[in-house]
C-alpha cells in the first residue's frame, strides 16, 4: 500500500504552544502519595519527592502540570495544605471517597515543579466554594507581599512569590458528578464573576473557563456556548476533557476515535467564533485541552476499590490503567491530532502524569517505570516544538460506522527553525499492511534523516510492568532517506515512528 505527504516550508498551521504538551497531577489514588512524593523511599530528596520520578519526568520536558485536581478541586480548601505539616487537617476527600492528609500542599508542589523544571498552571476551587476563596488563593501565590496572606505565604517558608501564570476556574462544572456541579448559566456568571476578581489582582494572568467534559456530555455544545457568552471578555481558554476507550476490543474504531477528538475541537472552535462574532470582540479565546487519555483498563478494579470500600483510605491505586501497545498508537494519534489543530489548542494536559491514567508508574518502596504510552508522549514534548506544517495526506482508508473514511495514514510534522529540524509523527492504523511512505517537503535545504525511530510489537495486548519495564519500547529505524528532496520511509503495519530530518 501507498501513500504520500506534501508539506511547503511555508504552508504552516501555527507556531505550536509550548504547553501543548502539558501534563496534570490531581489528589487522586497514588498521583501524588507514593507517585511524586514518599518520604520514605530510598530515592526521596530532602522535600520527600521520589527522585527516580523527578528523572522521568524531567526527561519528558513538560511545560506545564495542572494541579490539584480534577473533581478533587471541587472540594479542596487550599489552606489545609499550607503551614507546619504535623497541623494540617486530614479532610475526607468527597470526589474519590478517600482521606487527604493534605501532606502536599501548594508549597510541595512547587518545590517539586522547580525540580522537575516545569510551571505550575492552578485550579481554583468554584464546587463548594467560590470568588473569596480563589481571590485569597492567587494573592497568596502571586502577591509579593505586605498584604495578609502574601505575609502568611513568607511566614510559611516562601519568600518570592510563584507567579503562576495560568489558573482554571473550577474543574468539570458541567458534569453531575462535580460537587457542586452548576447549570451554564450559574457557572458562567460565577466564572466571570471570579474571572473579573483575579484580573482586578493581575490582569496579565490567563484565564482557563470549564467547556465541556467531553463531547457526549448532553449539554455539549451548548454549554460553550452560554459560558462563553457570560466570559468571554474575561477569560483567554476554554477547556475540554476527553478520555479514550476501546471496551468492545474493537481496534479498527478505537484507532478512529481521534476523528470524534478532531470534530469536538472543530465544533468547539466554531462556537468560539460565534461568540466573538455576537460580542463583536476583536479579542481571541484559545481551547486548553487540559485532560485527555486513554481511561478504561482499570475501570473494573476501580468499581471493586470503590464498592468495597467502606471506609475512607489514604491513596489507594484508583485508576490505575496498565496501558498496552494500542495504547502507543492512540496517543499518537491524539497528539498528532493536537498537532494539526494547534491553531486554536494551545494547551493540553495529558491526564494524569505518574500512576493514575499515567505515562509513568511506580511501586510503593520500589522502582518507577515507564508505561508504553511514555514515549510518543515523549516524541513530541520534547521534538514537537515549534512550527505545524499544514501537510497534504493521500492515504488509502477505511469505513468505520459513525467515523466514515478514515485514512490508514497518519501524520503531523513539525519544523523547528531554532534546531534547523523537520519532525515527521506517522502512524499507520492498518492490522496486516505495511505502508510505503513518500513525503516530499518543499522549501527546505538539504534535509537528510537524522534520528529515526519506531515503535511495533506483534502483540497489540502488550505491556510494561515492574517486573517487564522494557517490553514496549522504542527502537531505530532502518531505511528512511531522501532522495531528490523525497523522504521515502516504511510504515509497517500498526506502527508510531518519529522521523527527525535536518
Ligand atoms: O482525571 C481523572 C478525572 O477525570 C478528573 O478528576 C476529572 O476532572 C475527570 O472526570
Amino acid at each position: 500500500m501507498k501513500a504520500t505527504i506534501t508539506g511547503h516550508k511555508s504552508f504552516t498551521i501555527s507556531r505550536i504552544d509550548d504547553r501543548l504538551y502539558g501534563a496534570f497531577l490531581e489528589h487522586l489514588g497514588r498521583a501524588i502519595y507514593s507517585g511524586i512524593y514518599e518520604p520514605d523511599h530510598p530515592t526521596a530528596d530532602e522535600n520527600g519527592m521520589r527522585g527516580d520520578v523527578i528523572d522521568l519526568v524531567r526527561e519528558l520536558n513538560v511545560p506545564v502540570v495542572r494541579y490539584p485536581g480534577g473533581n478533587f478541586v471541587s472540594a479542596y480548601n487550599w489552606e489545609d495544605g499550607i503551614g507546619p505539616k504535623e497541623e494540617r487537617p486530614v479532610r475526607l476527600d468527597l470526589a474519590w471517597h478517600t482521606s487527604e492528609s493534605n501532606a502536599v500542599g501548594i508549597h510541595e508542589f512547587a518545590d517539586w515543579c522547580d525540580a522537575v523544571g516545569t510551571e505550575m498552571m492552578l485550579a481554583v476551587n468554584l464546587g463548594s466554594r467560590g470568588l473569596d476563596a480563589a481571590r485569597n488563593f492567587v494573592e497568596y501565590v502571586n502577591h509579593p507581599g505586605g498584604s495578609y496572606w502574601s505575609d502568611l505565604r513568607k511566614k510559611n517558608g516562601r519568600e518570592a512569590p510563584w507567579n503562576v501564570k495560568l489558573w482554571c476556574l473550577g474543574n468539570e462544572m458541567d458534569g453531575p458528578w462535580q460537587i457542586g456541579h452548576k447549570d451554564a448559566d450559574e457557572y458562567g456568571k460565577l466564572a466571570a464573576e471570579t474571572a473579573k476578581a483575579i484580573r482586578a489582582f493581575d490582569k496579565s494572568l490567563e484565564l482557563v473557563v470549564c467547556g465541556s467534559s467531553h463531547s457526549f456530555m448532553p449539554t455539549y455544545p451548548q454549554w460553550e456556548a452560554t459560558v462563553l457568552e457570560h466570559t468571554y471578555d474575561v477569560v483567554d481558554y476554554i477547556s475540554l476533557h476527553m478520555y479514550f476507550a476501546n471496551r468492545e476490543k474493537d481496534t479498527a474504531s478505537y484507532l478512529a476515535l481521534s476523528h470524534r477528538l478532531d470534530e469536538y475541537i472543530g465544533t468547539v472552535k466554531g462556537v468560539i467564533e460565534f461568540v466573538k462574532a455576537k460580542k463583536r470582540s476583536d479579542k481571541n479565546v484559545y481551547i486548553s485541552f487540559d485532560e485527555w487519555n486513554v481511561w478504561y483498563h482499570s475501570n473494573q478494579q476501580d468499581r471493586a476499590i470503590l464498592d468495597g470500600n467502606d471506609g475512607w483510605p489514604h491513596a489507594p491505586a484508583l485508576l490505575e490503567d496498565v496501558y498496552n501497545f494500542e495504547d502507543v498508537l492512540q496517543v499518537g494519534l491524539i497528539l498528532n491530532t493536537f498537532i494539526r489543530r494547534s491553531d486554536v489548542v494551545k494547551i493540553g494536559c495529558i491526564a494524569q502524569l505518574v500512576n493514575v491514567i499515567a505515562p509513568i508508574m511506580t511501586e510503593k518502596g520500589g522502582p518507577a517505570w515507564r508505561q508504553t504510552i511514555y514515549y510518543p508522549y515523549y516524541y513530541a514534548s520534547v521534538y514537537g516544538r515549534g512550527t505545524a506544517l499544514d501537510l497534504r495526506v493521500d492515504s488509502p482508508s477505511y469505513d468505520v460506522d459513525k467515523f466514515g473514511d478514515v485514512p490508514y495514514l497518519d501524520a503531523s510534522a513539525v519544523h523547528d527553525p531554532d534546531a534547523g529540524t523537520v519532525t515527521l509523527f506517522v502512524v499507520n492504523r492498518h492490522p496486516s499492511e505495511a505502508i510505503d511512505i513518500s513525503a516530499r517537503l518543499d522549501g527546505f535545504d538539504d534535509l537528510k534523516v537524522i534520528e529515526h525511530k519506531i515503535m511495533t510489537h506483534d502483540d497489540l495486548e502488550a505491556t510494561n510492568t515492574g517486573g517487564n519495564m522494557d517490553n514496549v519500547k522504542p527502537r531505530d529505524g532502518t531505511g528512511a532517506a531522501v532522495a531528490s528532496g523525497v523522504l521515502n520511509v516504511s510504515a509497517p503495519p500498526y506502527s508510531y515512528q518519529m522521523i527527525r530530518l535536518g
